[in-house]
């Protein structure tokens, strides 16, 4: 069976060489291999600090919607071994750790075909996902240490997504464009912006990149399996004080999208995988009204925040940015941000784009930031330093003020953060003069770069690497650049690979990040001065966007067909998740009420009053920790529709319209509460029965699903519901090995 299917590969490769003659894509041409999958990585959702604002009161409660990788594999239909594969993790940034075991997991499955070299592991850079899977200690201080059950998810859902692509490579065809998006980025840090010089800043329209490029993956015949797209805005739609896990604007971005082409599909269940990627975001803003004073009895209450430092009456606290939908909710505003990427994404492949061909190349390699010595184009040799917050850092940005806050003041009796007593030591020492002034003028807040105890506070050496599909080159960036640094990263990168010959004129770069590792930040040299935030986490110095420039043209010739070997690289990162500290607690007592059982209604839903379309649909029932199990390609809760005398899941814990919240009650007995809800979409079938099944929540004895409903959603859905009686049909039976979606079986190479 293998043999024959490489051999009709091998035959159908043949055919499709003698097709492409002088260069010139054909009609029915398919150069590459494709595959695309998706994984469910979605960690505790419960007791879980949630990573990206760095704030300790953001402790998840509950799921608004699953978080997911998705994994494009393209490979070279001449020599398949030829293959790169971009994963767009819905995460607030890749890690260390997380990628060395994604990478490990992969070449051991498919030796020789998925390795360090070409895999990139990229996040959307959202605010509102599981927290404490970094391996380096600055970021997990407010998880209270690392979250091994967040990293696991993060990793098996990822290595799914990647075998699932795996699995489904087939012949296909590759085009690219761009369009342009006005409606969904704001620069936060204008004032810094400013700092650019005049010339340079002129030769643009914005001060933010408004184009959205889009990566189309046909099947052999031209039919449409998905796509990847680059646009730059922060994920931070959803603000700070949400605590539902869920995918802010890129993660519901592709939810839209998905759903949209397969409407009946389960979400994760879908064929056709789109994908919204993360690009130079640093400076970017999805609250596109701008930042305004919440100082209630202030007179600048309602008021612009200050224009340089962005404060209330000299106050970080106080300023928040609003999205397009702020008069209504947050949630609104991620609905409308990621509306206008899946209108972007829709024009584009409405369209037929100039098609891809040319090599399949990559190269990765390490660069040890701390004191790495270069010289810039102009001949002056400089070096940047070893990780360093600035004071800035602490007071956070618009989107979410005042990060850390707890550092200062927190010398209470009752100290807020345990973690931070434990490791706090080990960032007093005076950071040296030599890296004052190699900083400067960055004030130093935290010298991370210094602080290896109990282990490394910050990482001091990051993935540089690069994917060539045809003309098309993917940076991988560890950091989040701002526009203007992604503009200058771009350009050089360009300007290279034209002029020494490796692509023609329609060399088309793109920037892709924070991926692979978690360097925070990259501004130009000239907002660096200004110190926002932006500038206070540019971790190594005020060269780290030359020295970045720097490595990837250097390494531009081993994008070339003709290359060969890799390049020389500095040591690999040293794994941190061997010493890490945990201090969240375990699941120690989960228990029901005596006389109560789990999953048993506490209060059902209101059948007084008839419902509407956009009207909420709430039921309470006795809970457990969804911590005991995660889930994984599955559900904690459906809304069943009853059809032709059978219970069908309708909806999921991961469709939008729903909410899964939990609430400890009973800390010292462990009791809990579940509260599920549907906000019921326009176009719901009318005179339909509904039910809510709240699933096996636990890993416990007692069973623990429960029918709460069984109403009707009568014409035009307006008259009253049925009395909740024993009219109800009987409950759909569960059954915890018939999983929402079927897990693929381990693949070995077909391809
Ligand atoms: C196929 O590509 C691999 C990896 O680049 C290379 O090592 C091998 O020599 C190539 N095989 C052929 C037949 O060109
Ligand atoms: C968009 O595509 C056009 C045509 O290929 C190209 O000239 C332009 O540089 C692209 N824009 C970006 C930002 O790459
Ligand atoms: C969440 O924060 C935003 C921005 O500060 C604020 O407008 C909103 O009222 C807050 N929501 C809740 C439920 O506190
Ligand atoms: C903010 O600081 C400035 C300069 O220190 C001072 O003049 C001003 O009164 C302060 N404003 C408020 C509201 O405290
Ligand atoms: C990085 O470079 C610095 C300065 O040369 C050196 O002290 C440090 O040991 C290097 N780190 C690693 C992991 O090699
Ligand atoms: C080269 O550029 C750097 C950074 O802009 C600057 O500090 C330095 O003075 C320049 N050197 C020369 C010789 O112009
Ligand atoms: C922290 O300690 C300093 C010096 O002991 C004291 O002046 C300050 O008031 C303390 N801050 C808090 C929030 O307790
Ligand atoms: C690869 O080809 C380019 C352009 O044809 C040439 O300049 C370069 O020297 C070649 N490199 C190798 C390693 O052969
Ligand atoms: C949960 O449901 C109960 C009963 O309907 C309601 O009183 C409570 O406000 C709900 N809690 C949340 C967080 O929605
Ligand atoms: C998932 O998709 C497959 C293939 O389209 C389908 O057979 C299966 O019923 C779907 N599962 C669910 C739960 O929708």
């Amino acid at each position: 069976m293998l043999n024959k299917a490489l051999l009709c590969l091998v035959t159908f490769a043949a055919s499709v060489n003698i097709l492409n003659y002088g260069g010139v894509p054909m009609g029915v041409q398919a150069q590459y291999l494709l595959g695309l999958g998706i994984g469910d990585i979605t960690g505790p959702v419960v007791e879980t600090n949630m990573m990206g604002y760095a704030s300790l009161g953001q402790t998840d409660t509950g799921l608004h919607m699953r978080q997911r990788s998705r994994a494009w594999i393209v490979a070279d239909a001449s020599n398949s071994s030829n293959r790169v594969v971009f994963i767009n993790a819905d995460i607030a940034m890749g890690d260390t750790g997380i990628r060395r075991s994604i990478v490990s997991q992969l070449s051991s499955e498919f030796p020789g075909l998925y390795t360090n070299e070409n895999i990139a592991l990229v996040s959307t850079h959202q605010h509102s996902g599981v927290g404490g899977y970094l391996e380096n200690l600055l970021p997990q201080i407010t998880a209270l240490g690392y979250v091994k059950q967040t990293a696991d998810a993060i990793v098996a859902g990822t290595v799914l997504a990647v075998r699932r692509a795996h699995a489904n490579l087939a012949p296909g065809k590759l085009s690219l464009g761009n369009t342009t998006v006005l409606n969904a980025n704001i620069n936060r840090s204008p004032s810094a912006y400013l700092a650019n010089p005049a010339e340079e800043r002129a030769r643009y329209q914005f001060d933010q990149d408004k184009d959205l490029s889009l990566l189309r993956f046909d099947d052999a015949s031209g039919n449409p399996r998905g796509f990847l797209s680059f646009f730059a805005v922060h994920g931070t739609s959803l603000y700070e004080n949400n605590t539902l896990v869920s995918g802010d604007n890129k993660g519901m971005a592709a939810y839209l999208y998905e759903a949209m082409v397969e409407p009946s599909a389960m979400p994760g269940n879908n064929t056709f995988v789109a994908g919204f990627t993360q690009s130079n975001v640093g400076d970017t803003s999805p609250n596109t009204e701008g930042a305004f004073c919440e100082s209630p009895g202030q007179p600048w209450d309602g008021q612009p925040c200050e224009f340089e430092h962005s404060t209330c009456g000299n106050k970080t606290e106080d300023c928040h940015g609003r999205g397009p939908g702020f008069r209504i909710s947050d949630f609104e505003s991620n609905r409308l941000i990621a509306q206008a990427q899946v209108d972007g994404a829709k024009t584009l492949m409405s369209q037929t784009l100039p098609a891809v061909s040319g090599p399949i190349q990559w190269v990765h390699t390490y660069m040890n930031m701390s004191f790495r010595s270069f010289t810039l184009p102009n001949g002056t040799t400089v070096q940047t330093c070893p990780p360093a917050m600035g004071f800035s850092f602490a007071g956070g940005t618009t989107d979410g003020p005042g990060a850390f806050d707890f550092i200062q003041g927190d010398n209470s009796s009752n100290p807020q953060n345990p973690f931070w007593e434990i490791v706090k030591g080990a960032v007093t020492p005076l950071p040296s003069p030599e890296q004052v002034q190699c900083q400067s003028p960055k004030p130093i807040l935290l010298n991370t770069g210094f602080a290896h105890s109990p282990y490394e506070w910050s990482p001091s050496t990051v993935d540089i690497q690069m994917l060539r599909v045809g003309n098309l080159v993917m940076l991988i960036i560890p950091g989040e650049l701002t526009t203007m640094a992604g503009r200058r990263l771009r350009e050089a990168v360009r300007t290279k690979l034209i002029s020494s010959g490796i692509i023609g004129d329609d060399a088309y770069v793109v920037i892709a990040g924070p991926a692979n590792t978690y360097a925070h930040y990259v501004t130009t040299r000239e907002e660096y001065a200004v110190q926002r935030y932006e500038g206070a986490s540019t971790i190594f110095g005020p060269n780290t966007l030359d020295s970045y420039i720097d490595k990837y043209t250097s390494l531009l010739p081993f994008l070339a067909p003709n290359a060969s070997g890799s390049p020389s690289s500095d040591p690999a990162p040293q794994d941190q998740t061997s010493k890490a500290i945990s201090l969240q607690t375990a699941v120690i007592l989960d228990n029901a009420p005596i006389g109560e059982s789990f999953g048993r209604v506490i209060a059902d839903v209101q059948t007084t009053s008839p419902y509407h379309a956009g009207d909420t649909v709430v039921a309470q029932f006795v809970g457990a920790n969804p911590r005991n199990n995660l889930r994984l390609e599955d559900t904690f809760l459906t809304v069943d529709r009853l059809v032709n005398g059978d219970w069908q899941a309708f909806r999921s814990d991961s469709h939008p319209s729903t909410k899964f919240q939990w609430l400890r009650t009973n800390t010292i007995l462990g009791f809990s509460t579940v509260n599920v809800s549907w906000t019921i979409e326009d176009g719901t079938p009318c005179e339909s029965m509904f039910q809510f099944l709240l699933v096996c929540l636990l890993t416990r004895s007692q069973p623990d699903r429960t029918v709460f409903l069984i109403t009707a959603m009568p014409n035009h859905c307006l008259a009253p519901f049925l009395p909740s009686s024993d009219t109800r049909p009987p409950l759909r039976p569960h059954d915890d090995s018939q999983r929402l979606i079927p897990p693929v079986a381990n693949m070995n190479s077909s391809y």
